[in-house]
């Protein structure tokens, strides 16, 4: 796995931080308008070129949490979305956005707090996060979503993932799940969801990891 690289570009009123080992290049920051972002400038990433509304703005798209902002007026900062919500994206990972506290994030990887883009065929080396593994290998969902959960009221506050060894991803708190296809599929306070790719009933985990040789080593 390559050498992890955090990187800060400073400007006058904000300071723009990109975690190398968390981007899987899916480009929102590049392609968005504006100078914030120019491929092949150096450096990459002027954050005196925009203001601070599109600086944000900006940063926000990454699903990885890769990009994160902090301004000199802290009452600009990043706040969590007013909800919870998994994305399966189709052949890909599960992109969270919301109040996310997830076991073991790195503390200077502060985007993960509010996004973060989590493996689910089991072939990434960089557990749990995706590192683009799924590119290229035999996993293939187009992330369809058969359960229906239960409805909320609310599908805020903290939510809180954590893993289990060689198993799957465990969540608590309240969340909607999003299928492939963008349709609101599943709403609840608890579930597991299957980090391996063996699931019959991804993306939640049913159980196949046991008696498989994956390991979330
Ligand atoms: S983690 Fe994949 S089936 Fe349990």
């Amino acid at each position: 796995m390559a050498k992890r690289i955090v990187k800060d570009f400073n400007g006058e009123s904000a300071t723009v931080t990109w975690d190398s080992q968390l981007c899987i290049h899916v480009a929102e920051c590049g392609r968005a308008k504006g100078e914030l972002f120019e491929r092949g400038r150096k450096p990459w990433c002027d954050p005196d070129s925009s203001s601070d509304d599109h600086v944000l703005n900006v940063v926000k798209r990454c699903p990885t949490g890769s990009l994160s902002v902090v301004f000199k007026d802290p009452a600009k900062n990043e706040s969590s979305a007013a909800e919870n919500t998994i994305t399966v994206v189709y052949g890909g990972p599960l992109v969270l956005q919301g109040e996310l506290d997830i076991e073991g994030a790195p503390a200077d990887s502060p985007g993960l707090k509010f996004r973060a883009s989590l493996c689910r065929c089991g072939l990434s080396k960089n557990k749990p996060y995706c590192d683009n593994s799924h590119e290229g290998s035999d996993f293939k969902d187009y992330g369809a979503v058969g359960d229906a959960g239960e409805a909320l009221e609310n599908t805020g506050g903290p939510l809180t993932v954590s893993m289990v060894e060689n198993g799957p991803l465990r969540l608590s708190g309240n969340v909607r799940i999003v299928a492939g296809s963008g349709r609101s599929a599943w709403q609840g306070t608890k579930t597991a969801l299957c980090r391996c790719g063996l699931s019959k009933n991804k993306p939640f985990c049913d159980g196949s990891h046991r008696g498989s040789d994956w390991t979330s080593a």
